[in-house]
This record gives structure tokens, C-alpha cells and sequence, in this order.
């Protein structure tokens, strides 16, 4: 086999992969590192460590963090397409990250606790699409190599999230919750170096600039809104001060309500633009019930660092086949699962050809396994009472089964979002399949609050049957959407 010897390879890809897979490795051990343990850090008391909040705030707070994280993106792209270009909005990004992990190995109490969650939700929103972004550019339109890019570039995300809460988890066990958070700032550093070292070399020079700077012209119209915006909310903050309800909580509800709010106005900025053909229009109307279940799915899904980790720590016996388990360990399982499942599912799919299930059966089932998970979580509640501690391996079939589901959105859901874009809309699209995510841990902030001691049976029956019951009436309605799809599949 002949290769252009001019371009160097890595795995047969582009060696920009290498770059962008290990500094996207990177960013996720820091951010799943530090989430391993952030949920402790927040309700342990100040004895042991934490910052003693109440379990459901602290529970809420991690929701919230996660959606805004993801809400960023949308800033992200804005920066990166008009102002700066890929490659300084990832640098960038990575900075802001990097201070967000040192502020949280201060031991500053709960100021540094904000203050770093808004330097990681806006570095993470710079880099975290962006980064994504330029794997695609490392591809020409019609280079067959790009989808199994893309599946070594999310290989690279697993591994970093499976890594992380092992040695983040035994380092705040051994010391403390600091020593945890450097170990994510170091990690990012690692990271920034290797980006900025061997990004010179094998990124693509399309990256270095902005493909559609603003003008002049738009730039003023575009900082009255701005300004407008932020008047908006600091008249909303100061209401809400002048009224005695400037707190966490109602700041929380404040987020839902945006994060909930954003997709449905892009939502209807593409289904009136004129810019939007007709066959592009019923596409749009295709995504919707898609959106939904992918909302519903990540819902569950992110809920696996926050309701799952305190399931962990107060319900689950750790000290296991004279094996003593830290209760941040538990969070390798998501990545261990999509690992495991990841090639079984690539051949599975390759099997059936064009007899696999359509993007929306996948969804479907994926819903039904997605609560499911939540629903064996009552057996052992049921079985052993809910003082007991179970068995870990309660948690390991729950994940197991809510992996499954993963693997039937995620990566499908990710394509199907390119493939329905309008052509006017193509990048706002792609920040829709982060605002799912996003939408999904608003509304969690709000459900999380009705996890509490006594009630977990009834919050893991509730959710998890709704969950089943959606996925079953979807089934129903595949055929209509499949139809709006327009030979999209
Ligand atoms: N675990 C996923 C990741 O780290 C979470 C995610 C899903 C983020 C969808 C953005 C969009 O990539
Ligand atoms: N499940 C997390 C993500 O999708 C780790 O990559």
C-alpha cells in the first residue's frame, strides 16, 4: 500500500488525531476527575473534608454545573466560527480549565467552589466543541476515514473519563479533596502541553482563523445585544436581591429555565426561517421528538455522577470480597461500559447492514433500556430495606444496562443531528446535540431535589417506569417520524 509520504499517519488516520484525541483525553480526566469527587467534596461534612452543604443542594449544584458546561458550547462555537478560530478557542479554553482545577485545590471553601465552576463552564465551552470540530476538519467532505476518526477521537474521551476517578478517587482517599482537584488542573496541564507542542505541527492550518469573522458593520448591532442581555439579568438578579430571593436555590431554577429555553427558541429559529427548505422543514419537525428522547436519556444518564454517587456512598457496602472500594471508583463504570460495548456494537451494526434499526427504533430502545436501569435499582431496596447497604453489584447492573442505551444514542444521535441540519443552520445544529445534554441536567437540578433518604424507591420507580413507558409509546410513532426524516435515516 501506497501512502503520500508527505502526510503523517497515526492508526492509518490523520496525525492530527493523535493531537486532538489526546488533548480532548486530557480535558475529560480533569473534568470527570474532578466529578468523581466533587459530589463528596460539596455534602461531606467540614470534618471530613467537605464543604457540609445539604445533600439535595449539593445534589442540585452538580446538575446544574453539568448542564451549564454543556450550555457554554454555544458561546464556544460563536467565538471559535466569528472571533478567533478553532485552535486559540481550544488553547484558550484549556487555560480557563486548567485555572478552574487549581482554584478547587485551594482550600478556599465554597467561594472557590463558584469561582471555578464559571472558569471550567466557559473553558470547557471553548474547547469542548471546538475540539470536536477540528477532528472533522482533519477530513476532507468525502474521506471514508471520518466516522472511524470520530470513533477513535470518543475512545480517547472513554479512556480519560475511565482513568480519571481511579487515581483522582485514591488521591483525595490518601489525602484530601485538594490533592484530587490538582491532580485534574495537572492533568489539563499535560494536556495544553501536548496541544500546544504538537498542535504546530498537525492541525489543520484552516483552524488558525475564524471561517467567518465578523464585520464592523455587525459587530455593533451584536454588542447592543449583548448588553441588552446582560441589563436583562442583572435587572433579574437585582429583582430577585431586592425581593430577599437571591439564593442558590432560585439561581438554580433561573438556569432551568434558560437551558430548557435555548433549544426550544432555536427550535423555532429554524422551523420559520426562510432560509429553511421544505423538505429541510420536516427534517427539523423529525428531530423533535428525537431531541426529547435523547433529553430523557441523558437525564438518566448524567444522573449516574450525582443520585448514582450518593447511592454509592451511603447505600452500597465498600468493603467488598475483602476488597476495600472507594465510592468515586464507581464512576469508571460509564466508560468501562462503552468501551466494552463500543466494538460489539460497531460489528453488530456492520452485520446487519441495512437491516439495523432505523436512528429512531434506536433511540426508542434506547429510552426503554434507560429506564430500566433506574428500575432494577428498586430490587435491592426492596430486597434488603433502604438502611441496608447492597451489594455493589446492583450499581454495575445498572450501568451495564444504561450503557446499552448509551450506545443506542449517543453516537447515532450525534450523526442524526449532521444529517437533519438544515444547510443554514448546520452549526447551530451540532450545539443542539450539546444542549440536549444540557437540557437534560437543568431538569435533573430540579428532580435530584426529591432524592433524599426514604425516597429513592419512589424516585427510581417514578423515572425509570415514565422512561419505559416513552420508549414503548415512541415505538408507535417511528414510522411518523421516520416519514419526516425525507430518506434520511
Ligand atoms: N460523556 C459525554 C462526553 O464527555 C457527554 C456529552 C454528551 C457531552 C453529549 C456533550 C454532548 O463527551
Ligand atoms: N459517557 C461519557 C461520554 O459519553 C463518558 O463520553
Amino acid at each position: 500500500m501506497d501512502k503520500p509520504k508527505k502526510e503523517k499517519q497515526f492508526l492509518g488516520h490523520p496525525r492530527g488525531l493523535l493531537t486532538l484525541s489526546m488533548t480532548e483525553f486530557w480535558e475529560r480526566f480533569s473534568y470527570y476527575g474532578m466529578r468523581a469527587i466533587l459530589i463528596y467534596y460539596m455534602y461531606y461534612s467540614v470534618a471530613k473534608g467537605g464543604l457540609g452543604f445539604s445533600q439535595p443542594t449539593a445534589l442540585s449544584i452538580m446538575s446544574i454545573y453539568g448542564s451549564l458546561v454543556y450550555l457554554s458550547s454555544t458561546i464556544g462555537g460563536f467565538i471559535s466560527d466569528r472571533l478567533l478560530g478553532a485552535r486559540k478557542t481550544v488553547f484558550w479554553g484549556g487555560i480557563l480549565i486548567m485555572l478552574g482545577h487549581i482554584m478547587l485545590s485551594l482550600p478556599a471553601g465554597s467561594l472557590a467552589l463558584f469561582g471555578s465552576i464559571i472558569l471550567i463552564v466557559l473553558g470547557t465551552g471553548l474547547l469542548k466543541p471546538n475540539v470536536s470540530e477540528m477532528v472533522g476538519n482533519l477530513y476532507s467532505e468525502k474521506d471514508l476515514r471520518r466516522d472511524s476518526g470520530f470513533s477513535i477521537f470518543v475512545m480517547g474521551i472513554n479512556f480519560g473519563s475511565l482513568l480519571a476517578p481511579l487515581v483522582v478517587t485514591w488521591f483525595q482517599a490518601k489525602y484530601n479533596f485538594h490533592v484530587g482537584f490538582s491532580l485534574a488542573a495537572f492533568g489539563m496541564a499535560v494536556g495544553l502541553i501536548f496541544y500546544v507542542i504538537d498542535g504546530r505541527k498537525y492541525i489543520n492550518h484552516k483552524d488558525n482563523q475564524a471561517p467567518d469573522p465578523i464585520s464592523a458593520a455587525e459587530l455593533r448591532p451584536l454588542l447592543s445585544k449583548i448588553g441588552i442581555g446582560l441589563l436583562v439579568l442583572a435587572i433579574l438578579l437585582v429583582g430577585m436581591a431586592a425581593m430577599g430571593a437571591l439564593n442558590v436555590t432560585n439561581v438554580i431554577s433561573l438556569i432551568t429555565i434558560f437551558a430548557v429555553a435555548i433549544p426550544i427558541i432555536y427550535f423555532w429559529m429554524m422551523l420559520r426561517s426562510k432560509k429553511v427548505t421544505k423538505v429541510e422543514r420536516s427534517r427539523v419537525w423529525a428531530y423533535v421528538p428525537l431531541f426529547l428522547a435523547a433529553v430523557i436519556f441523558w437525564a438518566i444518564e448524567e444522573s449516574g455522577s450525582s443520585v448514582l454517587a450518593v447511592f454509592a456512598a451511603n447505600q452500597t457496602q465498600l468493603n467488598f470480597a475483602g476488597f476495600k472500594i472507594l465510592p468515586g471508583w464507581f464512576q469508571m463504570l460509564n466508560p468501562l461500559f462503552i468501551l466494552l460495548y463500543g466494538p460489539i456494537f460497531a460489528r453488530l451494526w456492520v452485520k446487519m447492514g441495512d437491516k439495523q434499526p432505523s436512528s429512531p427504533k434506536k433511540f426508542a430502545s434506547g429510552l426503554v433500556f434507560a429506564g430500566v436501569s433506574y428500575l432494577v435499582m428498586i430490587l435491592p431496596l426492596m430486597l434488603s430495606g433502604i438502611s441496608a447497604r447492597v451489594s455493589p453489584l446492583w450499581l454495575v447492573l445498572s450501568w451495564a444496562i444504561v450503557e446499552i442505551a448509551e450506545m443506542l444514542i449517543s453516537p447515532v444521535g450525534l450523526s442524526v443531528t449532521t444529517k437533519l441540519a438544515p444547510k443554514a443552520f448546520s452549526s447551530q445544529m451540532m450545539s443542539m446535540w450539546f444542549l440536549c445534554d444540557a437540557a437534560a441536567q437543568a431538569i435533573n437540578a430540579q428532580l435530584v431535589r426529591f432524592y433524599t433518604p426514604g425516597t429513592e424507591m419512589a424516585y427510581f420507580g417514578i423515572i425509570g417506569a415514565l422512561t419505559v413507558v416513552l420508549g414503548v409509546l415512541m415505538f408507535f410513532i417511528v414510522p411518523r417520524i421516520e416519514k419526516l426524516m425525507q430518506g434520511v435515516n
